[in-house]
């Protein structure tokens, strides 16, 4: 619900207001209507960022004159930009046919109405960003209103107008658009998201093809993955009962390794299994780097939530030429950020934990630091097997996985999986343990941090 205060509604008498209801309705709710009704036109002179031409566009269209109009609105975070944008295309396209007609322009003069694409599981859909949209009476209510998408500089607005005499209708039409895009319109919930910074715009939201990794073909000791469910999972299992017992429902995991060791790949497993019901959200370095607390709050409507934030430790140079102390500056306003809200999960990975000092890491609330250790030489047995095995029976049966587990002491997954890469690009598939012997003692397959594909 708007208060008056999101809505930047002034004081004001209620009497003599032209708005009145009929006198049909009791007094209570009648006093309602008028306060309502005086404070939506209250909002219209308060409102800078919607020029005077929507009003007469919106006046012409509701057939009164421009100083009886009056309009309902609410800033909008980017997120719920393009939720309503979403909702907003919807009702064009459900009324393009209505006899009628939607009359529909750009929110300046000579601006036409602007669409941009919104991507979910990889589908396109193309939703409005900034227009007026003028609905004849009876097709979303009543009475004839113009809603008003805007995005100026990154503030965004949505607005309902109408006739004064109509602003209770024109108040509920926003109401229920905000409502319907938060919640059973909204396509991003339970859905793998990446949240990422765009130029002119701000924080945005995309929801690309989920990831299908399986926990089966990543190899790690079984602890660990004790660990992380217990503390993933766990949390989301749990999360009523934590609620109800108040004992907190959000939790912080740092995953910490050498490079190449699987920690991406286990947030892409978490997020794989956890979709449909949670909804996970992968932030690139620019978007926690700027908007962290902005993501935070978007959360709050998709939530439970799982967040992910890889490389953390190199986040904080690229934000600020890597100077000491800032790292813990930045820990600290993720921790504002990750404890404000609750059934939210965040997942970091970091290569250098000891660039994390520990008074940051408690303040960060990250609960549980894991180490991603590099493989054991059984490990490497089965990650080897794990990327031979598809090659077919032949390789299966002649490779000693064995032998070549003994001689790459030391490798990570990520150097293993390139071994074998190499070995079918030099053997057209056909690979065998001398080959791969020969490229392991070669130094064939290791990689700086961040080579492999
Ligand atoms: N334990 C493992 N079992 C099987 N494959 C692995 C394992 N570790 C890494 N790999 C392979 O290496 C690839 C790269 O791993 P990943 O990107 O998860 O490493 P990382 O720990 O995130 O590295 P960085 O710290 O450089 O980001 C994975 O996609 C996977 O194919
Ligand atoms: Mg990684």
């Amino acid at each position: 619900m708007m208060s008056s205060d999101q809505m930047g509604l002034g004081d004001g008498a209620l009497a003599d207001h032209p708005g009145a209801p009929p006198s049909r309705v009791p007094a209570s709710v009648a006093m309602v209507f008028q306060h309502l009704a005086h404070v939506l036109d209250s909002s219209v002179r308060s409102s800078p960022s919607v020029p005077v031409p929507i009003r007469e566009f919106a006046a012409e269209h509701c057939g009164v004159a421009p100083g009886e109009m009056v309009c309902a609105s609410e800033d909008l975070s980017a997120l719920t930009t393009q939720l309503v944008g979403r909702v907003l295309g919807r009702l064009l396209h459900a009324h393009e046919h209505a006899p009628a007609g939607v009359a529909v322009r750009g929110v300046d003069d000579n601006d036409p109405p602007h669409w941009e694409r919104l991507v979910v599981d990889g589908h396109v859909e193309m939703i409005p960003s900034s227009m007026a949209a003028a609905f004849p009476s009876g097709a979303i209510t009543e009475a004839p209103v113009v809603l008003v998408l805007e995005e100026r500089y990154g503030d965004r607005q949505i607005s309902v107008w109408s006739a004064r005499a109509h602003a209770e209708q024109g108040y509920t039409v926003l109401q229920e658009i905000l409502e319907r895009a938060r919640t059973v319109d909204n396509p991003f919930r339970g859905k793998v998201l990446e949240a990422t910074i765009e130029m002119n715009r701000g924080l945005v939201f995309r929801a690309p093809k989920p990831p299908t990794a399986e926990r089966h073909r990543l190899v790690l000791p079984d602890a660990l993955w004790e660990e992380i469910d217990l503390n993933v999972h766990g949390l989301f299992a749990n999360l009523e009962r934590l609620q109800a017992a108040d004992l907190g429902t959000n939790r912080g995991l740092l995953l910490v390794g050498p490079p190449g060791t699987g920690k991406t790949w286990i947030c892409k497993v978490l997020a794989a299994e956890l979709a449909g019901e949670v909804t996970v959200v992968f932030c690139s370095a620019r978007a926690v780097t700027h908007c962290i607390g902005l993501i935070y709050e978007e959360v709050k409507w998709l939530a439970p939530a799982l967040v992910v934030i890889e490389d953390i430790d190199l986040i904080v140079p690229n934000r600020a030429h890597a100077q000491s102390g800032l790292l813990q500056e930045f820990l600290l306003a993720l921790d504002g950020a990750m404890t404000s809200h609750g059934g939210v999960v965040t997942v970091a990975t970091t290569n250098a934990v000891d660039s994390i000092d520990d008074a940051a890491k408690r303040a960060a609330r990250f609960d549980r630091i894991l180490e991603v250790p590099k493989p054991t030489e059984e490990g490497r047995r089965k990650i080897l097997k794990t990327y031979l095995d598809p090659l077919g029976a032949g390789v299966r049966a002649s490779v000693d996985v064995q032998r070549v587990a003994a001689l790459t002491e030391g490798a990570t997954g990520a150097e293993l999986r390139e071994l074998v890469r190499l070995a079918v690009l030099h053997t057209d598939g056909v690979v065998s343990t001398e080959i791969l012997v020969r490229l392991a003692n070669d130094g064939a397959a290791s990689t700086a941090p961040g080579m492999y594909l």
